[in-house]
């Protein structure tokens, strides 16, 4: 049993990943919550309890075991290296250690070995939800024929930038279909795509994009992966699409791929006869990757074209996380 926390018990993924450990029967002796100046002193309600927010700070984490971080990159800076310090495994929901050479990005699914054996304290990261989608996927199809090169496109919808984007994208449609205010709002996703998430870096791509081309070639360990990506935020409240066209080092049919994704951890993949494609709204409340459209690519040499949809805040975030911590709890 492990006594635990989470940090961000308010946010879109802290607040599944609550559910996420009640599902999975995580095996909890305690659990605590650790909030911001607005939300500690409040209660969260925890089968049929109610369980205190305390305030986040640097001492809170003496006597965990595991901590999980899902409140942004600035808090998990401040306080994750305080609760490592303090003998807690660490899972990072944010974009805080992804990156850094020293700490383990990870998808279960895919490079489980990263998770130190038995549990050690430290900082394990979970990727942003793009590149999860992306590592279930393709780590299959490189084992299976090797990849030269992918170009993705991403829909993301509102609960990808949390839970502020969520309600001002719920409000902005509602004034928009009741004629509210003066009209569009600059940036609103309200029945638009907007083809910019994060910020422009220059060059031309954004922060998020660098970020999940780097996060997908960690988690598959190919540092050198030719992969490119537009993301765009659709006017979706849950869930995540995305398109891939790749190219394989060594020939494989769609009819191939198709079998390799089949048994694949983690991979639904639709019934095409049947007219049944994933959607991002489709999938919201599943933990698997779903896959659809797989195709053979005829503009491209051992060209393949396929189609994801995840839940970015369950997958593409908590339950994730909540694999991660299950690995490295596992011998204890
Ligand atoms: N949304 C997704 O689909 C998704 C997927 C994968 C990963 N992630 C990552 O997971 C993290 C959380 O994302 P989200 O979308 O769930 O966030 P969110 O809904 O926007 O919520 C942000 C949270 O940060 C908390 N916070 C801010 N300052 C704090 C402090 N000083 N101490 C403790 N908590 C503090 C807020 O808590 P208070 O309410 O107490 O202020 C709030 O609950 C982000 O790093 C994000 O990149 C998100």
């Amino acid at each position: 049993m492990a006594d635990v926390g989470v940090v961000g018990p308010s946010s879109l993924v802290g607040g599944e990943i609550l559910e996420v450990l009640a599902e999975r029967a995580f095996p909890t002796s305690t659990l605590r919550f650790f909030g911001s100046m607005h939300t500690a002193g409040g209660w969260v309600e925890r089968a049929g309890k109610e369980v205190r927010i305390d305030l986040a700070r640097a001492d809170s984490f003496n006597d965990l075991d595991v901590v999980f971080f899902a409140a942004g990159p600035t808090v998990a800076g401040e306080f994750a290296p305080a609760a490592a310090e303090a003998g807690a495994t660490v899972v990072d929901c944010s974009s805080r250690f992804r990156l850094d050479p020293d700490v383990p990005l990870v998808v279960p699914e895919v490079n489980p070995e990263m998770v130190p054996h038995p549990r050690v304290p430290g900082i394990l990261a979970s990727p942003s939800a793009t590149a999860v989608g992306l590592a279930v996927v393709l780590g299959p199809l490189a084992a299976a024929a090797g990849l030269v090169r992918v170009v993705v496109s991403t829909y993301q919808g509102a609960a990808g930038g949390g839970r502020r984007l969520v309600h001002r994208f719920g409000r902005d449609t509602v004034a928009l279909l009741n004629a509210q205010g003066e009209g569009r709002s600059a940036g609103s996703l309200a029945f638009d795509c907007l083809p910019r998430v994060g910020t422009v870096e220059p060059g031309g791509a954004t922060t998020h994009e660098l970020h999940v081309v780097e996060e997908t070639r960690k988690v598959l360990g190919e540092p050198e992966l030719a992969l490119s990506i537009t993301a765009v935020r659709v006017p979706t409240f849950f869930g995540y699409g995305a398109s891939i066209h790749l190219d394989t080092a060594r020939p494989l049919t769609a009819a191939e791929a198709t079998e390799v994704l089949r048994t694949a951890r983690g991979v639904i993949v639709h019934d095409e006869a049947a007219d049944l494609f994933p959607t991002p709204a489709g999938v919201a409340g599943s933990d698997a990757t779903h896959v659809g459209r797989v195709r053979d690519d005829p503009g491209a040499p051992n060209g393949l074209a396929l189609w994801i949809a995840l839940d970015s805040v369950r997958k593409g975030g908590a339950v994730n996380a909540v694999q991660i911590a299950e690995i490295a709890i596992r011998e204890r």
